[in-house]
């Protein structure tokens, strides 16, 4: 496996591999490597001929300067993890080879509109515009490729779909199922700063997402009720302090009014778990996630791709 920090190294490895006729996977990371992340590895290896991988803890996308502060970094750990599930280059920048004029930000940015903006974009301004930069960038980088991108972060995969879309990037986006502890809570990098009780806590946020589906599964089709019975499954927590808990319309992102079609709406969360942020998602019918145990006694969930 081939670590490079040169964008010009990274960029060379996958033209010499296409070259060959060879199909370049690529997995955009922060690093601090889970099993969500491996999963990605593996289904871009299992369908790729050169799997690269990309560790930036992307300064761009942080607006509270401790937030990035505190972002676990676990390089040398994530290395091994690369090179077991597959990877065969890493690139891993410093700031000033993506940002070269950094601390100062690059003239040059992106930014999604309308599908950016509400969720987690309200919440976090500037965020997305810092994630479709930094992605875009990745994108030029890496040349044409098949980038695969969790459903966890089901609003960054909406983002990154519109923007290839709309640059006419020559890039294939993979959207891949979220992985869950066995009591359903999903992995994220974020989960190693939660408490015991706030751990046990934050499994409510797949219980909402559970409460709606079984809302829409009895006949509820008000985008509205559905919200309602999400937040009602997480009012009882203390611990955990709801953000948005809703309906959305799967491509748009916009808040479900009359439920049409189950089958095109997304229910999202997002809630504060003692210090840490924590987001969640799924699909609207409960026939829609077929669940398997991992290999490590994680669940993965896997949920039918709709969007894009
Ligand atoms: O999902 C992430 O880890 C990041 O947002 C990404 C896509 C690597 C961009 O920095």
């Amino acid at each position: 496996m081939d670590v490079v920090e040169s964008a010009a190294a990274c960029r060379e490895t996958l033209d010499r591999a296409r070259a060959t006729g060879r199909v370049v996977g690529l997995v955009p990371t922060m690093g601090a490597l889970h099993h969500g992340h491996t999963s990605l590895v593996a289904r871009a290896r299992a369908e790729c001929d050169v799997v690269a991988v990309s560790i930036f803890v992307n300064p761009l996308q942080f607006g509270d300067p401790d937030d990035i502060a505190r972002y676990p970094r676990t390089l040398e750990r994530d290395l091994l993890v690369c090179a077991g599930a597959g990877a065969d280059l890493v690139f891993v920048p410093p700031v000033t080879e993506m940002y070269p004029s950094w601390p100062a930000p690059p003239a040059t940015t992106v930014a999604v509109r309308g599908v950016s903006d509400r969720w987690e974009g309200a919440s976090r301004p500037g965020h997305f515009d810092g994630v479709a930069t930094v992605v875009s960038k990745l994108f030029s980088i890496a040349g044409p490729c098949r980038a695969y991108f969790g459903l966890k972060d089901f609003q960054q995969l909406a983002v990154v779909r519109r923007m290839v879309r709309d640059l006419c990037l020559p890039v294939e986006v993979v959207g891949c199922p979220t992985v869950r502890e066995a009591d359903g809570l999903a992995l994220s990098s974020r989960n190693v700063r939660l408490s015991g009780p706030e751990r046990r806590a934050a499994t409510v946020l797949s219980g909402a997402l559970a409460a709606g589906r079984a809302a829409i599964a009895t006949g509820e089709r008000s985008g509205a009720a559905v919200a309602r019975a999400m937040r009602a499954a997480v009012a009882g927590e203390p611990l955990v302090d709801v953000d948005y808990a809703v309906a959305v319309d799967a491509v748009s992102l916009e808040e479900a009014g009359a439920i049409d079609d189950p089958g095109a709406v997304r229910l999202l969360v997002a809630a504060q778990v003692g210090p840490v942020r924590l987001i969640d998602n799924s699909g609207a019918l409960a026939a829609a996630d077929d669940t398997s145990a991992a290999p490590d006694g994680t669940t993965q969930v896997r949920q039918l791709e709709r969007i894009g």
